[in-house]
């Protein structure tokens, strides 16, 4: 059967199509990039899910793009059958299950349109949209180039530009997304365009902060700038300096002459399987090739057990090991800066989890705290605007990601009981001191949460207006069930 004859039945509305039949209709069209269960091609990239919850469900068909012109043809197919439900695919570090892979529908897998190319007077570096960050950083680092992008090399291109995207280098130069030029895209209607301060300016916008409300984006186009070696490296201190580190953290996070070179995130970590096992540290990069910046004396000073500052460059310090397969959970929050803040969320957090065991095995949490900056937000309102509704108005914050990890699938329940008991506790001591701020970033957001929601009335009703406008039907609504939606009624 050819895509016409897809179309054609599209078109005179046979809405009760059974699912699999969607996948027999783009396999016509796609051929060999449609793959079944069974087949080793399905079981790559199966396997290829970072998260236990992800890589647990199945698909009816995964389709593997090689071009911009496939993701086109395979939405124009979708588009044409209501009840064929889809997912997108990138390199799956959203870990909530759903957002990236679907129980008998059909999931889109980005990943082989992993291309990085700059143009000729080096002002547009063109990237896949399925690339991983270490693509793109090694790619630049040649060229003593670089982008706002992942700290972390594993993470998606697509996933962490569209939430917005918490780079090394925000404070200079904002969001990820703050640095797209353009983003090609296939629409609803399964046309290929480009979205960009001057074509579709509206969906642009839309676009930085939307996640995959819109379509899905093929390529993005981003504005590098000059970039030498970075010092960075981990400094770890023993739990009971933690006082010093968080003061160590607010100076630098909260400091009304914020350096734009510093780039930090303090972490604490926790082992339910080791009684008061907890554990501090920092990942401490200086985007400018100096040794020992005065911004991190202070840190620096602190007793420590392990310090690894150094001078090297982003593919290397960015070129991370993947964890083997795990259960994960993330929870967020958003809060003014303050050490004191700090000090009783580790309280608290300690309160809840000192005497949470699981019964024979483990469940290890990771609580990061990321500075937020105006310096940061202040690009929300530049290059065509951003949707996340973050400003400097709101002065200087930080963010938090609170992760849980996992082997054993019996405990998903007492694991999110506990994450959302203590992302309330913690909403509740910051609101206590006026400290608590409505954002939560999209990309740290457990299911249960509303990103979007946060981004504010405004910022809402635009995202819904321009959808409306690109998407009538309500394709990436209601066909695509994975990820936060705008909740509009069709
Ligand atoms: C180890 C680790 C490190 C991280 N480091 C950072 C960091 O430094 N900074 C930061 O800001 N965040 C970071 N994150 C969070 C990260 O931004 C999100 O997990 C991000 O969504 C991952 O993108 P992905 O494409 O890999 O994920 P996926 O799970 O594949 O995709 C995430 C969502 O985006 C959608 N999507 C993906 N690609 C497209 C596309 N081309 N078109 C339309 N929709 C698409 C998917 O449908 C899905 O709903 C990290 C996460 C992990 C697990
Ligand atoms: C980055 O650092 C690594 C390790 O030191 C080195 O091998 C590589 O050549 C460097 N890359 C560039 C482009 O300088
Ligand atoms: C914006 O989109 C238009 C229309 O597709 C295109 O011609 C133009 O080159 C794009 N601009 C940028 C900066 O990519
Ligand atoms: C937690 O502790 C258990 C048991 O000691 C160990 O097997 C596991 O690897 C630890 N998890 C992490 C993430 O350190
Ligand atoms: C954590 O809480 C327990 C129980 O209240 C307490 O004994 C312990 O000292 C706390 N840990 C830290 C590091 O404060
Ligand atoms: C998971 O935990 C349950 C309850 O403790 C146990 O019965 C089961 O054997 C564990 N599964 C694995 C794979 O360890």
């Amino acid at each position: 059967m050819d895509q016409s004859i897809g179309q054609f039945i599209g078109q005179f509305g046979i809405r009760s199509i059974p699912v699999s039949s969607c996948c027999i209709q783009i396999a016509s069209v796609l051929r060999s990039k449609v793959s079944f269960p069974g087949t080793s091609s399905y079981e790559a990239t199966q396997e290829s899910y970072w998260s236990i919850q992800e890589a647990s469900l199945y698909p009816s068909c995964i389709v593997v793009p090689d071009t911009a012109q496939d993701v086109s043809e395979a939405v124009k197919i979708l588009a044409g059958f209501p009840d064929c439900q889809f997912a997108i695919k990138g390199h799956s570090h959203m870990p909530a299950s759903g957002f990236a892979n679907i129980n008998g529908g059909v999931t889109i897998d980005m990943t082989t349109l992993s291309s990085v190319t700059i143009n000729n007077d080096h002002t547009v570096v063109s990237i896949g949209s399925g690339a991983q960050w270490l693509n793109v950083y090694t790619y630049l680092d040649t060229l003593d180039l670089s982008v706002a992008g992942g700290r972390n090399g594993l993470v998606g291109v697509g996933g962490l530009t569209l939430g917005g995207g918490i780079s090394y280098f925000a404070p200079r130069v904002g969001w990820a997304c703050d640095n797209v030029a353009n983003f090609e895209i296939v629409l609803a209607s399964g046309e290929l365009t480009n979205a960009n301060a001057t074509s579709l300016p509206d969906l642009f916008r839309a676009l930085k902060g939307g996640m995959n409300n819109f379509g899905i984006v093929t390529r993005f186009d981003l504005t590098p700038f000059p970039q030498g070696e970075i010092l960075a490296g981990v400094i770890a201190n023993p739990i009971s300096d933690r006082d010093a580190v968080f003061t160590a953290f607010s100076n630098i996070a909260g400091s009304e002459e914020y350096d734009p070179y510093a780039s930090l995130v303090t972490g604490l970590g926790y082992n339910s399987s080791v009684k008061g096992s907890w554990s501090i540290g920092t990942t401490a990069v200086y985007t400018k090739p100096e040794s020992s910046p005065a911004i991190y004396a202070e840190f620096v000073a602190i007793p420590s057990t392990q310090n690894t500052l150094h001078l090297t460059n982003l593919s290397t310090f960015a070129d991370e090991t993947n964890t083997p397969p795990l259960n994960w959970q993330f929870f967020t929050g958003t809060y003014g800066v303050s050490a004191n803040l700090m000090s009783r969320i580790f309280d608290s957090l300690n309160s809840t989890l000192y005497n949470l065991e699981l019964p024979s095995s483990w469940v290890f949490w990771d609580i990061a705290f990321e500075p937020l900056p105006t310096i940061m937000t202040q690009y929300g309102d530049k290059n065509g605007g951003n949707s996340l509704g973050t400003s400097p108005k709101d002065g200087n914050a930080f963010v938090m990601l609170l992760s849980a990890l996992w082997p054993n699938s019996t405990f998903d329940e007492v694991v999110q009981e506990t994450a959302e008991k203590m992302t309330r506790d913690i909403a509740c001591i910051a609101d206590d001191m006026g400290l608590l701020h409505e954002f939560q970033y999209i990309n740290y957001a457990d299911p249960s949460q509303d990103p979007i929601g946060s981004y504010g009335v405004q910022n809402v009703e635009y995202l819904r207006q321009v959808s409306r406008k690109h998407d009538p039907k309500g394709v990436w609504q209601r066909q695509v069930p994975g990820g936060f939606k705008l909740g509009l009624k069709y």
